[in-house]
């Protein structure tokens, strides 16, 4: 079993985005973070991202199919995408949505989120900690059936 990392739109310019508000670190810092955090429990991460709306779909619905945990920062398509809330909720996927910043200290569009409704929970606000958190919550909060 693996967990998937799924990054959204602009989540590539992590690093130099915006630093005041996403920190410093690159999408490949946190992904080696997570990875070895996940290796000492055994558990295989899988890290993408992806510009395009669509191929965030598709990887839940692989990941719903699978029975495999996922952790999505989708960007600006939390605020905007039914494609992605009904992705969620067409494949069951076992989802945490993740955001670096505190999306609600930050504009009023950005405060809600289409995709929390079918999350099972949300992690806003800690930076790229954010990511190591959800994983913290993955393997110590698990759902039953799954590994
Ligand atoms: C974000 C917050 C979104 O509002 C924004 O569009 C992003 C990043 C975050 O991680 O803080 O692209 O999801």
């Amino acid at each position: 079993k693996a967990v998937h990392v799924l990054n959204g739109p602009n989540l590539n310019l992590l690093g130099t985005r915006e630093p005041e508000v996403y920190g410093r670190e690159t999408l490949a810092d946190i992904e080696t973070r997570l990875v070895a955090a996940a290796g000492k429990f055994n558990v295989r991460v899988t890290f993408r991202q992806s510009n395009q709306e669509g191929d965030l779909v598709t990887w839940i619905q692989e990941a719903g199919r699978a029975g495999e945990p996922v952790i999505l920062n989708a960007g600006a398509y939390s605020h905007t995408s039914i494609a992605i809330l009904d992705a969620i909720k067409g494949s069951n996927a076992h989802v945490i949505e993740v955001h670096l910043s505190n999306i609600h200290a930050r504009e009023q569009f950005r405060h809600h989120s289409r995709l929390s409704a079918a999350a099972r929970g949300v992690i806003v606000g800690f930076g790229s900690r954010s990511y190591d958190l959800a994983l913290q919550a993955l393997l110590f909060a698990p759902v039953t059936g799954e590994s």
